[in-house]
């Protein structure tokens, strides 16, 4: 069992909250469409956009971090899977969130060609991440390599680099001093 799943009952009361209110701007979620979020979780962030959107998609690959997103909520669409091989057809997801989780993704180039693959056309990919630089990241970057979690950050440019390799047109921008939030749009 990895660890997540063995701390999934007390992740929400270990993870320290973040001002998803105070991004929802930068999102720029559209309404009508229906979105992915990558990683997702107990659902901290799905549970918070649910109702933003046309019908949420909370993929993850611990089935106990699942259990306890469906214990906040009966209308997300929870989904047990990993981001090196998404279980959806070609270009049928307009939307996609990673809060907190690319990190954590072993194999990340395979994901992200793999989020590409299932974008819809002018779909798009918003990630969340810490880049490794600053010393909040270090810190984070010191303790999760003492729980073995196996993490590995990109720094903007480093994930922007991949992501136009794989054909998205990206822009990125500073959240605070540690975070970004990296835009990826599939526009062919
Ligand atoms: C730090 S948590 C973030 C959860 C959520 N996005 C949030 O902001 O609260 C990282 C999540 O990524 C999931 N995860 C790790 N590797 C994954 C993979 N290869 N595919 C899908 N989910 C994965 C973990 O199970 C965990 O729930």
């Amino acid at each position: 069992m990895d660890l997540f799943s063995r701390i999934a009952g007390s992740y929400d009361k270990l993870i320290r909250g973040f001002a998803l209110d105070s991004i929802k701007e930068f999102l720029k979620l559209e309404p009508d469409k229906l979105l992915l979020d990558l990683g997702g979780g107990t659902g901290r962030v799905s549970v918070a956009i649910d109702e933003q959107v046309n019908g949420c998609i909370l993929l993850d690959r611990s089935f106990e971090m699942l259990q306890q997103a469906s214990k906040k909520s009966r209308t997300l669409y929870l989904v047990q899977g990993v981001g090196e091989n998404l279980p959806f057809k070609y270009g049928t997801i307009p939307q996609m969130f990673a809060n907190d989780t690319l990190h954590h993704i072993r194999q990340q180039r395979e994901t992200l060609s793999e989020c590409y693959q299932a974008l819809s056309y002018d779909g798009k990919m918003i990630i969340r991440e810490y880049d490794p630089k600053y010393w909040k990241t270090k810190f984070l970057i010191f303790f999760e390599k003492v729980l073995l979690f196996g993490s590995t950050f990109l720094s903007p440019q480093q994930l922007e680099d991949i992501c136009l390799n794989l054909g998205f047109s990206v822009d990125w921008q500073r959240l605070s001093k540690s975070t970004y939030l990296l835009n990826a749009k599939k526009s062919n």
